[in-house]
C-alpha cells in the first residue's frame, strides 16, 4: 500500500512527503459503555488507513482518497466545510486542531487504507487518528498530548459527522500496542496495558457484510437514553448506577430506557470480570461474558440484527468459546474467541449456513493485536 499511496502521491503533486498511518480496532469486551463513563476492553489491529502528506505553501488541502478514486479541495475556515463524507472526517482534524490552539495549514495528501468499511472495525477513527497525529508531528511539534489527539477525532465525529460517539475508538487508533489489549476507564481516562496472546485460542471476526443503515441516528439515541435514566437518578453517568437504583426509577422511566441501562449496569461489570479472567488464563469465563454481551445488546440495548443473531447462533452450535456482536452495531462483525481444534469446523460451518440463509457468506477477518497512530519510514 505504501508504494502505491507514494506513486501516485508523486504523480499528482509532483514532491514526496511524509507517511503516517493509524489503526481500526476489535473490542473484546464493553460496548456502549464509554459514553456512559465506564470500561472498554480495546485493541488496535493490523487494518489501518496510511497517508502521505506534505506542506503545500496554500491556505489549501488537497486530498485524493485512492480508495474512492475521489478528489476533493477546502480551505480551513469553517465556512470551508466539504460536502463530501468522507472529507468531513479530513476538515474537521484540521479545524478541532485548530480550535485547540494547533497549528494547521494547507497541506498535500493522498491516503488509503485496508480498515473493511461499515464493519464496526473504525475505519472513520483510523481516519481521524492518522491526520491528528501527522498534523501534531507536521504542524505543532509534537506537543499535542495522545488525549487530545483522541479527542480531536471524538470531537470530529460530534461536530462534522453527526454521531455522538464515545471515545473508544480514537483512543484504540492512538494508543494500540503490539499485542496488547487496554483497559479505559472512559471516566477518567486511566489505562491499562494487557498482554493478549491466548494460547490454544484463536480471535476471528465474521463480518455479515450487512449494515443496516436505519434513519433517524439510532447510535444517538442509545445514548440519550442513557443519559435520561442518569439525569433520573441524579447522576452525570450510568458509571456509578446500579441495579438497585435502577429498580427504584424503573416506574419512573420508559420501558426502553429501563432496559438500555440495565445492559450498561451488566457490561460495565463484565468488563473487570473479564480482565480479571484474563488475568488467571481463564477463558471459558471471558466466552461466557462475552455471550451474555450479545444477548444484552441484542434484547434489552436492541443494536443486533437478525444476521448478527445467527452468527452467534452458529457459534454456540459450533462449541465457540464466546461470541458477540462488535461495535457499535446494526450490522457489522461478531467477534469469536474459539479453540483452534474447533476454528477450522466453526468457519466451514458458518459459511456454509449463512451461505444458505443469506445468500452470501460472511468474511472471515483474522487480526493481529497491533501498534496505533505513528510515523512510517519512508
Ligand atoms: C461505536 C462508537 C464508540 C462506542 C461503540 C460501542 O464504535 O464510535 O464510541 O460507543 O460504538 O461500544
Amino acid at each position: 500500500m505504501k508504494e502505491k499511496i507514494k506513486n501516485q502521491f508523486k504523480q499528482r503533486f509532483g514532491t514526496d512527503g511524509v507517511i503516517y498511518s493509524s489503526a481500526g480496532r476489535i473490542n473484546l469486551i464493553g460496548e456502549h459503555t464509554d459514553y456512559n463513563g465506564g470500561f472498554v476492553f480495546p485493541g488496535a489491529i493490523d487494518k489501518y488507513i496510511m497517508a502521505e502528506i506534505n506542506i503545500n505553501g496554500t491556505d489549501k488541502v488537497r486530498v485524493y482518497s485512492m480508495d474512492m478514486d475521489a478528489y476533493c479541495e477546502f480551505g480551513l475556515n469553517e465556512e470551508d466545510a466539504p460536502q463530501e463524507q468522507w472529507a468531513r472526517y479530513i476538515f474537521g482534524v484540521c479545524r478541532e486542531t485548530i480550535k485547540r490552539g494547533g497549528v494547521v495549514k494547507g497541506f498535500d495528501t493522498v491516503f488509503a487504507g485496508n480498515v473493511p468499511l461499515g464493519a464496526g472495525l473504525s475505519s472513520s477513527a483510523a481516519l481521524e487518528s492518522c491526520f491528528a497525529f501527522a498534523l501534531n508531528d507536521i504542524f505543532n511539534e509534537n506537543k499535542i498530548d495522545k488525549f487530545e489527539l483522541a479527542k480531536i477525532g471524538q470531537s470530529t465525529e460530534h461536530n462534522y459527522c453527526g454521531v455522538n460517539c464515545g471515545i473508544m475508538d480514537q483512543f484504540a487508533s492512538v494508543f494500540g500496542k503490539k499485542d496488547c489489549l487496554m483497559r479505559l476507564d472512559c471516566r477518567s481516562l486511566e489505562h491499562e496495558y494487557f498482554p493478549f496472546h491466548p494460547e490454544g485460542y484463536k480471535l476471528v471476526l465474521l463480518n455479515s457484510k450487512v449494515k443496516h443503515e436505519l434513519v433517524d441516528s439510532p447510535y444517538n439515541k442509545r445514548r440519550e437514553s442513557c443519559e435520561r435514566v442518569a439525569a433520573k437518578l441524579g447522576l452525570e453517568t450510568l458509571r456509578d448506577a446500579t441495579y438497585t437504583m435502577l429498580a427504584d426509577v424503573r416506574d419512573q422511566v420508559s420501558d426502553e430506557d429501563y432496559r438500555r441501562a440495565r445492559f450498561v449496569i451488566g457490561e460495565k461489570q463484565r468488563v473487570l470480570d473479564v480482565c480479571d479472567a484474563l488475568e488467571r488464563g481463564d477463558y471459558e469465563t471471558v466466552g461466557r461474558c462475552m455471550y451474555e454481551t450479545h444477548d444484552g445488546l441484542s434484547r434489552d440495548y436492541e443494536v443486533s440484527c437478525e444476521e448478527l443473531d445467527y452468527l452467534n447462533d452458529v457459534a454456540r452450535e459450533c462449541g465457540v468459546t464466546g461470541s458477540r456482536i462488535m461495535g457499535g452495531g446494526f450490522g457489522g462483525c461478531t467477534i469469536n474467541l474459539v479453540k483452534e481444534d474447533r476454528y477450522d469446523n466453526f468457519i466451514a460451518t458458518a459459511k456454509e449456513k449463512f451461505n444458505k440463509k443469506y445468500g452470501h457468506e460472511p468474511e472471515v477477518i483474522n487480526v493481529i493485536i497491533s501498534d496505533g497512530a505513528h510515523k512510517e519510514e519512508n
